[in-house]
């Protein structure tokens, strides 16, 4: 792909938007105040704002392999404090999607160097539902079942930090976790009951 090409498509972009409000860019030059954190998978058919039918300065974006919200992860936890504390959404959302590679490497015996530990966490909730999987015999929908299972478990991982907690108290701040079927477009919402995972690990995680 000639690289021009992408400054040619600025240059229509911004024409596109000034021809529907001349004051768009001063508009979004005023600062953001977005209603969504969108947590997603860094896989470049999942785009956030696309498949949310949402544009600039509507939905805050944080993306790695597999959707993944790990403890540690200065990257991620930093997201999750800012969107949370600072910029006050009102819905943090985690959207897994079908076919994604990080789910369909972790569930492969491979080294994968420096992936390994990234994967780990995947393998992780495979274990954690083992029983469940293992008993889906189809490898393509126990491939799903496991994107489906990641996602849930990456909300309950938001659900373990103190800024999702306090804001959940404060302000009734909601957690989703959704699907994006590549096959098809469509959106999922898995419909994970928040409130029952926040009061069932409560006794464990409970930090504000
Ligand atoms: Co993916």
């Amino acid at each position: 792909m000639n690289l021009n090409k992408v400054f040619e498509n600025n240059k229509k972009w911004i024409a596109t938007k000034l021809s529907e409000d001349k004051d768009y860019f001063e508009e979004l030059g005023k600062g953001q105040n977005p209603e969504f954190l969108y947590i997603g998978c860094s896989d470049s058919r999942v785009t956030a704002e696309d498949l949310m039918g949402l544009g600039p300065g509507e939905v805050f974006v944080h993306r790695n392999i597999a959707n993944m919200v790990i403890s540690i992860d200065l990257n991620a936890m930093s997201v999750v404090d800012y969107a949370v504390e600072h910029l006050k959404v009102n819905h943090v959302v985690v959207c897994g999607h079908y076919a994604c590679g990080g789910v369909k490497a972790a569930m492969q015996s491979a080294d994968l160097g420096i992936l390994n530990p990234w994967l780990r966490n995947i393998r992780d909730v495979f274990r954690i539902h083992k029983n469940e999987l293992n008993a889906i015999e189809d490898e393509d929908k126990k491939y799903d079942r496991l994107v489906e299972l990641n996602v849930q478990e990456q909300c309950v991982n938001l659900i373990k930090t103190a800024a999702v907690q306090k804001a959940y108290r404060d302000r009734n701040l909601k957690v989703h976790g959704w699907v994006f079927d590549v096959h098809s477009g469509k959106l999922i919402d898995l419909k994970i009951d928040f409130v029952g995972i926040l009061k069932n690990i409560m006794e464990i995680y409970h930090l504000d």
